[in-house]
Formats: C-alpha cells, sequence, structure tokens
C-alpha cells in the first residue's frame, strides 16, 4: 500500500479496526484520569464517587423524554389503587416536575361517589385524567391493571380521550393495549407496560410489533415493590430478580426494538437510590410507597400511621390467603382484613367484582375470593376500604418493603425536594 492511499479490502478493514481501538484506548485513558482525579478530590472532602450525587446538590438528575415529552423530573409516581393515586396526588406530582400517575382501580365507584351521580369506568377515566391535566401540573397518566378485565378497555378509551399523556398497564401482561381504539385521536399517549423480566419485555414488545407499535418505555418492577409482584412466590429472594440484576437485560430488549427509556421500580427510596439506578443505565424511576405516605395520597389516616409504625418483620408477602389475582401481594401485617384472612375468620362478600374473570360461556363472573374463604380474600372491598370508602369489609394495607422506612407524612412538594436534592 502507497502512503496517502486509503486501505482498501481486508487490508482497510483492520486499519479501520486499530485506528478505532487507537481513540477507543486513548478516550478510556483519559477517561480513567478524570474519573482517578475526581475520586480522590472526593476522599480529600470525606466523600466517594458512591455518595457523590447524594452530597452534591450542583449535580441534577437529566429528564425524562417519554414519546417526545420531557418530564423535567425523572420520576413517575407509580399508580396505587385503590383510590390511592387519585388527582390531587397525580397533580401534585405533575407539578413538581415528576409524572403524576392515577390508578383506575375501583375509580367508577369513587368519582360516582364524589360526583354523587353514577359514572361508568369510561367516564371515570375520562374525568380523572382531566381533573389532574387541569390542576396545573405538565404530565399525567394512569395505571389501568391487567387484572382488572371488565373494565380494562373502557378505562383505557376514557383516559386517551382525556388527553392521559401516558397508560402504564400492569399485573398481567398488557399484549392488546395498542389494539385499543379510543373514539378521537390515539397518538399522543404514551404506552408503557409493567414487566419484570426481559423475557416478558420480549413477548410484548413481539405482540406489540405486529399491532404496528413499541412500547414508548417499559416500566422493570422488581421483587421490593408494592401491590401486586410479577414473580413466584419463591422466585422473590432471588438474587437474579435483584432489580439492578434484572436491568441489564431488559436494557437490552429495549435496545432491540428501538431503543426506548427503561424506568425501575420497587424498593426505591431515596435521592442516592435513584442516582445509583440512573447510573446503571435507567432513564427514570418509579416509586409507590414514598408517595403513599403524603398529604396528598388517598389512603385513610389509619393506612398512613400503619405505614408509619411499620417494622421490617411487618412487610409480608401473602399468598395463601392471598389476592384473588393469583399473585403474591405485599401487605403490612397488621391489616386488619389479612389478619381475619390468617384465622380464617373473614366473611365472603366480595360484591365490587372489579377481578371477574370470564367463565366458559365468556361471562365475567368468577373470583376466587367469592367463593373460597380459606385461600383468598377480596381485595377490592379490602383496598376501597383502606381508602376510606364504605364497603362493610376490613381495611387490607399493601405497601413495599420499604414502608418500614417511612417515619413520617410528608407533602409531596417536601418529599420531590428531598428527593431532587
Ligand atoms: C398502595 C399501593 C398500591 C399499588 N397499586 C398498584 C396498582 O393499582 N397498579 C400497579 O400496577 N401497581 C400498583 N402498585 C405498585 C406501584 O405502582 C409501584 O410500582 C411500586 O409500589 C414501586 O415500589 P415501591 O413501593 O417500593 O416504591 C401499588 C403500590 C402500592 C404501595
Amino acid at each position: 500500500m502507497k502512503i496517502g492511499q486509503a486501505p482498501r479490502g481486508r487490508e482497510g478493514v483492520f486499519a479501520h479496526y486499530y485506528t478505532i481501538l487507537y481513540y477507543y484506548e486513548t478516550f478510556n485513558k483519559i477517561f480513567l484520569r478524570v474519573f482517578g482525579i475526581l475520586n480522590s478530590e472526593l476522599k480529600r472532602v470525606g466523600a466517594s464517587s458512591r455518595n457523590f450525587f447524594h452530597r452534591s446538590s450542583a449535580i441534577l438528575f437529566p429528564s425524562l423524554a417519554i414519546r417526545g415529552k420531557k418530564i423535567d423530573v425523572p420520576i413517575v409516581q407509580g399508580g396505587m389503587g385503590v383510590g390511592i393515586s387519585l388527582f390531587p396526588l397525580a397533580a401534585a406530582v405533575a407539578r413538581e416536575g415528576g409524572l403524576g400517575i392515577i390508578s383506575s382501580a375501583g375509580l367508577d365507584l369513587l368519582v360516582s361517589r364524589r360526583k354523587g351521580k353514577r359514572v361508568n369506568s369510561y367516564e371515570a377515566a375520562y374525568e380523572e385524567v382531566s381533573l389532574a391535566k387541569e390542576s396545573g401540573g405538565q404530565h399525567v397518566g394512569i395505571n389501568i391493571m391487567v387484572a382488572l378485565a371488565r373494565d380494562y378497555e373502557e378505562s383505557v378509551k376514557g383516559a386517551i380521550d382525556a388527553g392521559a399523556d401516558v397508560i402504564i398497564s400492569g399485573a398481567g401482561l398488557p399484549l392488546g393495549l395498542p389494539l385499543i381504539r379510543p373514539s378521537g385521536p390515539s397518538g399522543e399517549t404514551a404506552l408503557i407496560p409493567i414487566v419484570s423480566s426481559a423475557r416478558a419485555l420480549e413477548v410484548v414488545c413481539r405482540k406489540w410489533e405486529k399491532a404496528g407499535r413499541r412500547p414508548d418505555a417499559a416500566v422493570l418492577e422488581g421483587p421490593l415493590a408494592g401491590g401486586h409482584l410479577g414473580f413466584k412466590i419463591d422466585e422473590l429472594d432471588m438474587e437474579s430478580n435483584r432489580l439492578e440484576n434484572l436491568l441489564p437485560a431488559v436494557k437490552d430488549v429495549a435496545l432491540k426494538h428501538g431503543d426506548f427509556p427503561i424506568i425501575v421500580a420497587g424498593g426505591i427510596y431515596s435521592h442516592t437510590d435513584i442516582a445509583r439506578f440512573l447510573l446503571m443505565g435507567a432513564s427514570g424511576v418509579q416509586m409507590g410507597t414514598r408517595f403513599l405516605a403524603t398529604e396528598e395520597s388517598g389512603a385513610s389516616h389509619e393506612y398512613k400511621q400503619a405505614v408509619v409504625s411499620a417494622k421490617k418483620e411487618d412487610m409480608l408477602v401473602a399468598h395463601n390467603p392471598g389476592s384473588p389475582c393469583g399473585l403474591p401481594f405485599r401487605v403490612i401485617r397488621q391489616s386488619p382484613m389479612f389478619a381475619s384472612a390468617l384465622k380464617r375468620l373473614r366473611a365472603p362478600k366480595c360484591d365490587k367484582g372489579y377481578v371477574l374473570q370470564r367463565d366458559p360461556a365468556g361471562k365475567f363472573t368468577r373470583c376466587p375470593a367469592k367463593q373460597d374463604n380459606e385461600n383468598y380474600f377480596c381485595i377490592c372491598n379490602g383496598l376501597l376500604s383502606s381508602a376510606g370508602y364504605d364497603t362493610a369489609e376490613e381495611p387490607l394495607f399493601t405497601a413495599g418493603t420499604n414502608a418500614c422506612r417511612v417515619d413520617r407524612i410528608l407533602s409531596v412538594h417536601d418529599l420531590m425536594e428531598e428527593l431532587k436534592h
């Protein structure tokens, strides 16, 4: 090869390879040098690179971009049913720059009571999303669980028609979500599945791609979360199922299907936790328990107090007796309904029917908690009761493992300030 002539063929490929390698190594050396100086500087002032983000208020979290929308603070307040995340909580979070999420669970009953007239699940989702959007925040969405099969489609349509920025959907794989067509245009609402494994996300992506859609983001929820858990009971403590260990493979799937953002959930409590997961490659975090214990949450006073008083040993995963949805469900031991169910004292009422499954004739008539008092408790009535709705049944308190760290009820503003800095 003559000097000045561009290399060709096999020789050319190697020449390019070595050029890239040279630049890569030089970049690496500079990066390590800067990191080394930074680290020794931090040590000198008594910090470390691990808690650097915690100590320095100068470093701000990057914003979270979903379907062209910029969420200033990459904190998603997790949807919490029944009646915990209604429009006052979602709007308060949105006003602080985060993404506020309403829960669709039992919303028709709660909105009907508030309005003093009966509304259906379409109208309830429409009303709640509209109110949250009118309350001055930037971005609000709704959580609609697949397990709420009877009302699923109508809730999705109501939310999209009201202009929800996002729909987040889990407690089952939301395979049919992109196929639901609202009466108005649907282009602006981002669709976000909740998964607990890379395999589940792959299944969702493949199914959605057949419908001409990709997830706009995905929530990866680990085993420390509150509510229903996407793991078998004996998989909850596995090292491979720790959130940080699930993240790399889930990110690979997202990269393969359009490089959409991954939002991690389950056990995230502090500013340091958020910084740690952002450094690992997450684009945002979803938090439930911290927002459960805020002034704006719809939980009853008794429920919030149970969270504040909870100790580590009080955080249990109920499965027998458990949720009629068939998924492990994290509860606070002192929940009156759980305590009665453990003693097999609970008398089933089960008159709400949100988690009804289809019978062989295709009608929504079957709920395990209706027939079987030994193995199931009624989450519809228990959770409605926890939000102060009179159900004639005892309350049921769900929360994430971190409930035992919560020592006071904060306003959303104070909580967001604590998390941001
Ligand atoms: C009281 C409560 C109710 C919840 N309800 C729902 C729900 O209706 N749908 C859902 O997908 N997740 C639900 N979750 C899960 C949260 O949205 C969130 O992902 C989870 O709590 C994150 O874990 P953390 O509580 O450790 O922050 C609930 C969690 C709590 C604490």
